[in-house]
C-alpha cells in the first residue's frame, strides 16, 4: 500500500532515500572518539596475521566486494582473491593461518554463497560474514557476522544495502589497517569523511539532474558503463541495476579494456555512461571518453563538482561532490541507482518486482 511506502511510488525509491539514515546505523558504535574503527567482535580473530583474503558473494554483494579488494590491497599489503559464489564453491579452496574468508550476503540466504561458506569451513578456514538479515542462515554458519544495519529492504534490486555493505567493508579494511600497524594520515581522512557520509549522501539524493537524464536516455536499447580502479565496480553495479529493472542491455568494462573489443559496439545508438571522478586515474578515463566520442557515441559522465573540462568532452554530466578518492563508490551509488530506477519507472515497469528475479536466490 501507499502507506507502507511512506508516500513513495515504490519501495525501491523509498529505500534509496533511506540511505543516509541506513549509513548512520552502519557507522554507529564502530569508531572510537578519534574516528578509528573498533570492531570488537573481530578482536579474537588476530587479523594482523592475515596476508590473503578470499572474498565470495553474488550480484550486488559481489560488486561491494570488488570495491573492498581495491581498498584493502591499496593499504593492507595483502592479496584479495574475489569470485562469485557460483564459481568459488566449485574451485579448489586453499586456506591457511594467514587466510580469512569474507562472505557478503544481504539476505544471508543465497544458496551459492552459503555453500561457499560451508566449503571454506570444511577446508578448515574461518569466515567473516557481512549480512543484513538478523538470524539468517549465513550468520549461524559463519564464525562471526558484521551486520549491515540497513533495515529491511523490500525492493528486489539491492539499493541502500549496497551502500551499507560498502560502509561496513571500508570499516573492516580500516580496522585491519590498525591491527596491522599501517594506519596512516590518509586512512584518518577516509575515516573522517566516512563519518560525514550521511550528510553527503543526503545532498547527492537531492540532485534533480539524475531524473532529467533518465528521461533523456530512457529509450536507448544499449549502454556501455565504464570506470577504472575502484570505480570499475561502480560501472559494473550501474550496468547490473539497469539490466535488472529496466531490461536495457547494459555492459560494463574497466575503461582500459574498451580498445580490446567492446569499442566495436559504439555508435550513436550506443551511449557511454562514464564514471569519471577526480581521482588518480582521471586522465586515463578522459582519453577513454575521447576515444568513445570519436566513434560518435553519446557520453553521459558522472564527475566531480567543479570539473568543467568534463563538460567539453561529454554530452551530459551529472556531478557528485568531491570526496576522498577511495570513497567515490559511495557517492556514485545513489546516482547509478536513481538513474536505473527512473528509467524503469518511466518505461512503465515495476522496479520493485523485476521479471525473472527474486530477492534472494535460495536455489543453486
Ligand atoms: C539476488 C538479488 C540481487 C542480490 C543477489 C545477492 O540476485 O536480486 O539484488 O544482489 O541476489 O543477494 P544476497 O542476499 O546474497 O546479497
Amino acid at each position: 500500500s501507499a502507506a507502507e511506502k511512506g508516500g513513495f511510488k515504490h519501495f525501491m525509491i523509498k529505500e534509496i532515500y533511506e540511505t543516509p539514515e541506513a549509513v548512520e546505523s552502519a557507522l554507529v558504535g564502530r569508531f572510537d572518539e578519534h574516528g578509528r574503527p573498533t570492531l570488537y567482535e573481530l578482536d579474537e580473530f588476530n587479523l594482523e596475521r592475515i596476508k590473503r583474503i578470499l572474498l565470495v558473494a553474488c550480484g550486488t554483494s559481489y560488486h561491494a566486494g570488488l570495491v573492498f579488494k581495491y581498498f584493502a590491497e591499496k593499504y593492507l599489503d595483502i592479496d584479495v582473491l574475489i569470485d562469485v559464489a557460483s564459481e568459488f564453491r566449485y574451485r579448489p579452496i586453499r586456506v591457511d593461518d594467514e587466510t580469512i574468508t569474507i562472505a557478503i550476503s544481504q539476505s544471508g540466504e543465497t544458496a551459492d554463497t552459503l555453500e561457499s561458506v560451508r566449503a571454506v569451513k570444511k577446508a578448515g578456514g574461518k569466515v567473516i560474514a557481512i549480512a543484513n538479515v538478523v538470524g539468517s542462515t549465513i550468520t549461524r554458519e559463519s564464525d562471526v557476522t558484521l551486520f549491515m544495519n540497513a533495515g529491511p529492504e523490500i525492493g528486489v534490486a539491492a539499493s541502500k544495502t549496497y551502500v551499507n555493505q560498502l560502509v561496513v567493508l571500508y570499516t573492516l579494511g580500516m580496522y585491519m589497517a590498525r591491527k596491522k600497524g599501517v594506519w596512516n594520515e590518509q586512512l584518518s581522512s577516509v575515516s573522517k569523511e566516512l563519518m560525514n557520509m550521511p550528510k553527503i549522501l543526503k545532498y547527492v539524493l537531492q540532485n534533480q539532474e539524475i531524473e532529467r537524464m533518465a528521461e533523456y536516455y530512457k529509450n536507448y536499447h544499449h549502454f556501455m558503463y565504464i570506470g577504472r580502479g575502484i570505480n570499475t565496480a561502480t560501472a559494473m553495479e550501474g550496468a547490473l541495476k539497469l539490466k535488472e529493472i529496466s531490461y536495457i542491455n547494459a555492459v560494463a568494462y574497466p575503461a582500459g579494456e574498451l580498445k580490446h573489443g567492446p569499442i566495436a559496439l559504439l555508435d550513436p545508438t550506443f551511449p557511454v555512461f562514464a564514471i569519471v571522478p577526480n581521482d588518480s586515474l582521471y586522465e586515463k578515463m578522459r582519453s577513454n571518453i575521447e576515444e568513445s566520442r570519436a566513434r560518435n557515441a553519446r557520453i553521459l559522465s558522472v564527475a566531480t563538482e567543479g570539473d568543467e573540462e568534463i563538460k567539453r568532452i561529454s554530452h551530459d554530466v551529472i556531478y557528485v561532490p568531491k570526496v576522498h578518492e577511495d570513497l567515490y563508490p559511495l557517492v556514485m551509488a545513489p546516482v547509478i541507482q536513481l538513474f536505473a530506477y527512473h528509467i524503469a519507472d518511466k518505461r512503465g515497469y515495476d522496479p520493485d518486482k523485476p521479471r525473472n528475479l527474486a530477492k534472494s536466490v535460495t536455489v543453486e
